[in-house]
């Protein structure tokens, strides 16, 4: 892909309303959410949905002639880490051998902001480039690194949450926090960052083991100071760390318990894993409105364990599906979809593929809490959208063609579908198109950004 910073003339290309039309992901709740075909997208120099019509309503011009091509909303990623770009494959016996051995040495190298934009730029490139146009993201420690994070995502016009990683214990020296310092940084983020353009922030201790009561009890209190920002952190990933937080935390309930203590688990408030959970920090999680961010390729390459979704569907609290980068082995959402029906078949249960979609485009984004002109595709709201090709590869091409109903339609693209199928991501209105054909999707190219 072509970063957009090597790229400055091709962007901020003025221009009125632009016109998409193909097939349409649609829907506003999980039994609704349907392939409404042959649709024309009216999307207006805002990059704001102005119309979604049968195109045989429609009387204009084309500029976007999609049709054999589904138009989904943009993926929701529910949470991935961007210093781990280059921790991606690389093998451990487990979570804490594989933060000691790749995590932690990894993030060291951020304290050098040279090396957080060049990641930075890489990171959101290779996001949009899997059609992911919203994602809560863990940096490091460095609060250069966030503004690193923040300033490649405002250029692009992504919708990203991010937040600096709060840590002061348990970790090596060159990413240990000061305590009262990490909290001055972040309330100095918060004020910087959140609600720039479609930037969010979110405090981010990085889980319970790393940080110290005081420290879990600041960011308790700048989330009580900031309702409107996000929490983000870790929670019951791997047997190991859930034994270990029992011991630092003797008179906790639960794991989830330990940040509930500290008024952390609210609306706006996602935790990632939440394998090693029961029924009453389920009943918890929807009680305060908080989410799951579940992170099957990160749970299989890891070895930490098979997510519930029988009881997250049962207790009904918000999830929704994650890549876990660099834990996760993919940036990809048709990879996190295939592994998340992959896991819940191991546990007995059976993922519908509306299921699978819904929990990773506008379920996730009602998961998060994002406001609702996002992750739909409907007159009123932002223009996160990726255009999905079956055709770009014969496999795909042909089970699409004999898929009858909306499910096989939906549940072959989630198995089958890879970069190479994205043709297009449109962010908040800039879109981004992949140039060429088969094998050469990285070609990416941004194509237009309201003036
Ligand atoms: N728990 C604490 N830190 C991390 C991390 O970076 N990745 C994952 N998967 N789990 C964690
Ligand atoms: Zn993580």
């Amino acid at each position: 892909m072509t970063s957009i910073d090597q790229a400055p003339d091709a962007v901020r290309v003025g221009w009125e309303s632009r016109v998409w039309r193909g097939d349409v992901l649609q829907g506003d709740s999980l039994q609704t959410l349907h392939i409404e075909t042959d649709q024309v997208i009216v999307v207006n120099a805002q990059g704001i949905i102005t119309a979604v019509l049968p195109a045989g309503q429609w009387q204009g011009a084309i500029d976007h002639d999609f049709r054999q091509c589904l138009i989904a909303p943009g993926f929701v990623d529910a949470h991935l880490h961007f210093p781990q770009l280059d921790v991606i494959a690389s093998p451990a016996d487990g979570l804490l051998d594989w933060l000691e051995r790749h995590t932690f040495p990894a993030e060291q190298r951020f304290a050098d902001p040279t090396h957080a934009r060049a990641v930075a730029s890489l990171f959101v490139d290779e996001l949009i480039r899997h059609g992911i146009t919203s994602a809560a993201v863990f940096a490091t420690v460095h609060a250069t690194a966030v503004d690193a994070l923040m300033q490649a995502s405002l250029s692009r016009n992504l919708a990203l949450i991010a937040g600096r990683v709060l840590q002061d214990r348990h970790c090596p020296p060159g990413l240990r926090d000061d305590t009262e310092q990490s909290l001055l940084e972040t309330e100095q983020l918060i004020q910087r960052w959140h609600g720039r353009g479609r930037l969010s922030y979110a405090i981010t201790p990085r889980f319970a083991p790393s940080s110290t009561e005081r420290q879990l009890a600041g960011a308790g209190e700048l989330a009580q100071a900031y309702p409107d920002v996000w929490v983000q952190s870790h929670v019951a990933e791997n047997p190991d760390e859930v034994a270990w937080v029992a011991k630092l935390f003797p008179n906790a309930r639960s794991y989830l318990d330990v940040y509930h203590r500290f008024k952390l688990v609210r609306p706006r408030s996602i935790w990632a894993h939440g394998i090693y959970l029961d029924d009453a920090d389920r009943a918890l999680i929807r009680h305060h409105q908080a989410s799951i961010a579940v992170c099957p390729t990160s749970n299989l390459f890891l070895g930490s364990g098979l997510f519930d979704f029988k009881a997250a569907t049962t207790s009904a609290h918000a999830w929704a599906l994650a890549s876990d980068v660099g834990g996760g082995s993919s940036f990809s959402p048709f990879r996190s979809m295939t592994a998340a029906f992959e896991i819940a078949r191991l546990r007995g249960h059976t993922l519908s593929p509306v299921e699978l979609w819904w929990h990773h485009t506008t379920g996730a984004a009602q998961a998060l809490g994002l406001p609702n002109t996002r992750g739909r595709l409907a007159a009123g709201c932002e223009a996160d959208m990726v255009v999905i090709d079956p055709s770009a590869s014969e496999l795909l091409g042909r089970r699409w063609g004999q898929a009858l109903t909306d499910h096989e339609r939906l549940f072959c693209l989630a198995l089958l579908a890879d970069d190479r199928h994205i043709r297009q991501t449109t962010v908040g209105g800039n879109i981004w198109k992949s140039e060429g054909s088969l094998g050469s999707s990285d070609q990416c190219t941004p194509r237009a950004h309201q003036g």
